[in-house]
This record gives structure tokens, C-alpha cells and sequence, in this order.
């Protein structure tokens, strides 16, 4: 109603509120090695390409006579009443998206202005404690990349739990970067590199295996860092995962009902669907493809997915494919390069709004009636 409303006072959105608009703007907003690191993916991007395209093989069909004056988009997740079923995907090196280099605080700070939670990546250029007090009062999730040396996994669990984080999100797909060639033609990451560092910098653990500090001897701590990133993960570490936290447990990266199945029967709280965004592996199906497969698996145990959100009616087709919650990826970091934590919380209410607007006129009151009415192939 806000937008429509200021809309009709001849003021207009400063950030534009379709995708295609937004990518044009971000592309010649950023800086070109950035811009190739969050726009590219795997491979000739063909999986990329069909996450967002495989949203316009699914459609919905619209219920009459039913009284949405109001609706409820609220989601009960992780013990937590969440006003959407809207989450911020974990995005490693946030921080260079804004021109401060503090982009993860942007985000965070986006998160406490819309409620909308944010998944703070392991690979972020402030460490989790200061995200998590941009956040405010939204709850937070932590994602971990699990490094080799257990100790230093430990650790980086123990205080997100102490910084109040609501959930640990394991990704499983990123023991290895996968083969990205934007970035490899432009020799991308050494220019990333020396901003991703902070959560393992500030580690009492990682600082301890260190002969010098970080802040004395940056490019010793950087290929330490190499180093120890990236555990093998496999079903036998499944109880460690489990014995690390009391947390909810969530693993990111599950696409297959099989998988889904063993990771609840060894003690996952949630699966999360995602081929991370076609960054990862390139060949894979669309992540939308993938959910109806895995919700059923998954019976009562909640599914979060992303990959290829890029509109409300994206969010609401997922909701009616049966995920619990909707993670937004590279739109809303689109946005913090528009304009920071405004422009990616701006980004989140475009998307928040047209889920609801459909919903209202497509007859669904409620997230439950979205999830009734379903969802077909065309
Ligand atoms: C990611 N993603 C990601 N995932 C994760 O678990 N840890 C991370 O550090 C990152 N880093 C990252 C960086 C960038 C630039 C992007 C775009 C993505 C994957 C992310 O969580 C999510 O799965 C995808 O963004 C979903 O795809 P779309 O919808 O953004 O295309």
C-alpha cells in the first residue's frame, strides 16, 4: 500500500522494485571484480540461468470469494515468530558490496529495519558479534563453512550461540570453490581476499595457531586461512555437527529427498534447499525443480530453500511448493549497492509487498492456504 500509495503522489521508488531494473542499476553501480563475483556463477551459468527460469514453468490458480482483507504471512521457525516467511541468504564478503567495506553490516542492519532475518556468512568482513548487534531484535541465523581444524569449528559455533544467532546453517557444497569463470578471467579473488577474513581474525582459536597476529602479518594469517577452510564434510561427521550446538541444525545444500531424509534421521532440526545459486556446480537442475521432492521427504521437519527468488511471486510460488521459508540472495545485495542497508531493505519490501498484494488477490489469506492451493507444472 505504501509504494502503490506514494506511487499515486507522484513520488517513485528510489530502488527499483523489479529484478531486471535492479541488476541494470547494481551493474553500473558497482565496481566490475565485484559486480563479476556476485552476478557470475558456474560454468556458462547455465544452472544460474534456470533457477530463476524454472520459476515461469510453475503457475498458480487464483480462489474467488474469500475475504483477504488481511492477511498473515507470519512464519513460526526455529522457536521464533517471524513476520514473513522472508530470510537474507548467506552472502560471503557482503562487505564489499558498499563502498565502506562494511557491507555485512548493512545487511544486517537492513534485517533489523524489515524483521526480515539474515544468515550471516561465515566469510564476513565483520565479525558475527558486531552483525549480530547490527541486527537488533530480528533474529539472526549463523552459517558456518566448516574449517578442517574441528577446534576452530567449535569455536566459531560457540560464539554465535553466544551472540544470540537462533540457528546454525552448515553449507555442504563449499568445500572447494567451484569453477567460476568471471572470476577466475579477472583473477577475482586475490582482490577479494584480503576483506573476508574477520570472523576467523577475531577467533581465539584461529589467532592461537597464528606465529603473529592478523592485524601484524595479514598474508601469513590469509593462507592460514586457506589452509584450514573447507572440511570434507560426509554423514560420519553427522553427530559432531550435532554434539557442536543445541542450536537448530540446518543444512544448506540439499537437494536430493535421500539426503533429506538421512540428514533428519541424523539430526538435522531442518533441511535447506539450495544449489547456491549456481555458484557451486553448473549441470544441476533448477533448485525450484528440486523442492516439491525434497518438502516430501521432509514431512513436518521445515524446508528452507533459495536459488532464483527474484520476485514476490517467486516467494508465494515456493511457499505453494511447500518451502517453510524463502531465502533472498543476490537481489537484496543488489540493493546494498544502490543504497546500503536502505536500498537492500528496500529491496526485501518490493519483494514482501507483491507476495502480499498476490496473495490478496489470488484468495490466499495465509501461508497455509498459499501451501492448500499449491502450485502446477505448465
Ligand atoms: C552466495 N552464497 C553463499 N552461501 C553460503 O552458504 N555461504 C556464503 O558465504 C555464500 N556466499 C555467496 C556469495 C554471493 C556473491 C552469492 C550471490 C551467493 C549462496 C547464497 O546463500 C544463496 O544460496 C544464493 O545466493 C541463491 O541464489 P540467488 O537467488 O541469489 O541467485
Amino acid at each position: 500500500n505504501a509504494i502503490y500509495g506514494a506511487g499515486l503522489s507522484g513520488i517513485l521508488p528510489t530502488i527499483p522494485v523489479d529484478f531486471a531494473t535492479l541488476e541494470k542499476r547494481a551493474q553500473a553501480a558497482l565496481p566490475p571484480h565485484v559486480l563479476s563475483y556476485v552476478q557470475g556463477g558456474c560454468g556458462d551459468e547455465w544452472t544460474q540461468d534456470q533457477n530463476a527460469a524454472a520459476f515461469r514453468h510453475w503457475g498458480m490458480v487464483p480462489r474467488m470469494m474469500v475475504d483477504c482483507t488481511k492477511r498473515d504471512l507470519s512464519v513460526e521457525l526455529f522457536g521464533q515468530k517471524l513476520k514473513s516467511p522472508l530470510f537474507m541468504a548467506p552472502i560471503g564478503v557482503n562487505g564489499i558490496m558498499t563502498p565502506d567495506q562494511h557491507g555485512d553490516l548493512a545487511a544486517a542492519r537492513a534485517s533489523a529495519l524489515t524483521g526480515v532475518p539474515y544468515c550471516s556468512s561465515t566469510l564476513s568482513n565483520d565479525p558475527l558479534e558486531k552483525v549480530a548487534e547490527a541486527q537488533g531484535a530480528t533474529p539472526g541465523f549463523f552459517q558456518l563453512y566448516t574449517p578442517r581444524d574441528e577446534a576452530l569449528a567449535e569455536s566459531l559455533v560457540k560464539r554465535a550461540e553466544a551472540a544470540g544467532y537462533k540457528a546454525i546453517v552448515v553449507t555442504l557444497d563449499t568445500w572447494v570453490t567451484g569453477w567460476r569463470p568471471r572470476d577466475l578471467n579477472t583473477a577475482n579473488f586475490p582482490q577479494l581476499r584480503g576483506a573476508v577474513l574477520m570472523n576467523y581474525f577475531s577467533d581465539p582459536v584461529f589467532r592461537a595457531s597464528l606465529p603473529k597476529p592478523p592485524e601484524e602479518d595479514p598474508a601469513a594469517a590469509i593462507r592460514a586461512w586457506a589452509a584450514v577452510f573447507g572440511k570434507v564434510l560426509t554423514w560420519d561427521d553427522m553427530p559432531w555437527l550435532r554434539s557442536m550446538t543445541k542450536l537448530p541444525l540446518v543444512l544448506k545444500g540439499i537437494c536430493h529427498p535421500d539426503d533429506a531424509r538421512r540428514a533428519i534421521d541424523t539430526g538435522a532440526d531442518a533441511i535447506y534447499v539450495s544449489n547456491h545459486g549456481g555458484r557451486q556446480a553448473n549441470g544441476g537442475i533448477a533448485a525450484i525443480d528440486m523442492l516439491p521432492g525434497v518438502v516430501e521427504a521432509a514431512g513436518k521437519t521445515p524446508v528452507l530453500f533459495d536459488s532464483g527468488i527474484r520476485s514476490g511471486t517467486d516467494v508465494i510460488k515456493a511457499i505453494a511448493l511447500g518451502a517453510t521459508a524463502v531465502g533472498i540472495g543476490r537481489p537484496y545485495a543488489y540493493g546494498m549497492a544502490l543504497a546500503g542497508a536502505e536500498g537492500a531493505a528496500a529491496v526485501l519490501r518490493a519483494i514482501l509487498a507483491e507476495a502480499d498484494l498476490l496473495m490478496a488477490v489470488n484468495g490466499y489469506p495465509t501461508l497455509d492456504a498459499v501451501r492448500a492451493a499449491g502450485a502446477q507444472r505448465v
